[in-house]
């Protein structure tokens, strides 16, 4: 079990901005059969297949779209298309665009389409402006088709679509600070609930799908649920996108079936096992485990179990030359940053915890320093929103892991 192609499977055979050539490959068969077969049965595929979204929360992708079809609303109803992808370590979701945009779009209509949307915005990451143009040029193309606009592939259906350039801050990756950053304010969450699915962009329901999610909502229906289903394991069908960087030899992102081992996605990527100290699994508010656990499967409750998660779809490689001190220093010195200050627990918090990380990380750290770590990394899960409150586990999972490590940094221990 170990590279898969679900999701890219046509990738390298057409060129991307193409879509004559996307179609030629199949493209947008996707889009008919679920205009065909309505919304409902199209729901009802996505939640056989047991997709969850791709995005880190792992939210039930089928559940989700019923929920956004059934939310009330009397005027506009959107689909982001989450493209932010701030997390450090992760850049799989910028492969998806670069090499199948159209397969992106395709995903966005079927989405906007169970959802009973109308308008839609893929939000990129402000840092990858160099392909705005290139995505802005396809969205045109699918209007000349006929796969945007007024009464698509005459099914009746209408729906727009535009890109928006991201904020420019990891934050604007959760749905409500997305939301005030298209809305033209800073980007920052608002407080739940009302919940963005209800009361989103202007207030509006609104749907927040990740790329790699809609990509494979496109293939779902493309091919078929069963086919999806044949790869993984029974507990967690299907294939995820990841991108491996670090101490490797080939960084880059790889498709791979559900189950495969942490071992073996290592050395699909260069990495040799000898050498790994611990790995980062999931992005920066990923757990940090040690290389005794590389046996583990990756799936979601593989990782649970080694208190990970498969979150944003990022593995970090480190190997024996890398403190994990000065590792989770530079984790906090990212949370810190990017902390946009709404809720005392993660600004004052990340403020405290960085001058705790300088400590350890220059040996002045005391003991009362590692009881304070632990009480500001608890009182981080009473945070407005995701960041603060998931920012727990890198911390939580280094030091149980690396407990020696935190002691060594200590005066008087
Ligand atoms: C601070 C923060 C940053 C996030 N950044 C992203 C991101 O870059 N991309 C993404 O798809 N989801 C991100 N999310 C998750 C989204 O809020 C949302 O759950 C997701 O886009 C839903 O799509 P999915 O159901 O397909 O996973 C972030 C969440 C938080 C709290
Ligand atoms: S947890 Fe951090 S990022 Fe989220 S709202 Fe509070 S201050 Fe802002």
């Amino acid at each position: 079990m170990s590279k898969a192609n679900f999701i890219t499977k046509e990738f390298g055979s057409y060129k991307p901005y193409s879509i004559n050539e996307y179609i030629s490959v199949g493209g947008f068969k996707g889009l008919k059969k679920a205009l065909s077969q309505g919304y409902e049965k199209t729901i009802e595929d996505v939640s056989a297949s047991g997709l969850q979204g791709r995005g880190g929360a792992n939210y039930p992708t089928g559940k989700k779209l019923a929920q956004a079809r059934s939310a009330k609303g009397y005027g506009n109803r959107y689909v982001l298309c989450n493209a932010d992808e701030g997390e450090p370590g992760t850049f799989k979701d910028k492969y998806l665009l670069l090499n199948g945009i159209y397969q992106v779009i395709e995903g966005i209509i079927i989405a906007g389409y169970c959802a009973g949307a109308n308008k839609g915005y893929i939000y990129v990451r402000e840092e990858y402006t160099f392909m705005h143009k290139d995505i802005e040029y396809a969205i045109s193309q699918v209007y000349k088709k006929g796969g945007l606009g007024e009464n698509i592939l005459n099914s009746g259906f209408n729906f727009d679509l535009k890109l928006f350039s991201g904020g420019g801050s990891y934050i604007c990756g959760e749905g409500f600070a997305m939301c005030e950053s298209i809305e033209g304010k800073s980007g920052r969450p608002r407080s739940k609930p009302p919940y963005v699915k209800e009361c989103g962009l202007f207030n509006d329901p609104t749907l927040v799908i990740n790329t790699e999610t809609v990509s494979v909502i496109a293939n779902l229906m493309k091919y078929s649920v069963e086919e999806f289903v044949s790869y993984g394991v029974e507990d967690c069908p299907g294939t995820k996108m990841i991108s491996v960087s670090g101490n490797v030899s080939n960084p880059g992102v790889f498709e791979v079936e559900f189950g495969t081992s942490l071992k073996k996605i290592v050395q699909m990527a260069g990495g040799n096992i000898e050498d790994v100290k611990f790995l980062q699994i999931g992005g920066a508010s990923g757990a940090i485990i040690s290389s005794k656990l590389l046996n583990a499967p990756y799936t979601y409750s593989g990782m649970k179990k080694v208190m990970g998660s498969i979150g944003s779809g990022a593995v970090v490689v480190c190997d024996k030359t890398v403190d994990v001190i000065e590792y989770l220093a530079v984790v906090e010195e990212f949370f810190h940053h990017e902390s946009c200050g709404k809720c005392v627990p993660c600004r004052e918090g990340n403020r405290q915890l960085s001058l705790i990380m300088q400590r350890l990380k220059t040996k002045k750290a005391k003991i009362n320093d590692l009881r304070n770590y632990v009480k500001i990394v608890n009182a981080l899960d009473a945070s407005l929103c995701g960041s603060g409150r998931t920012q727990i586990v890198p911390f939580v999972t280094a030091y149980r892991y690396f407990m020696n490590d935190f002691k060594s940094k200590i005066q008087g221990v």
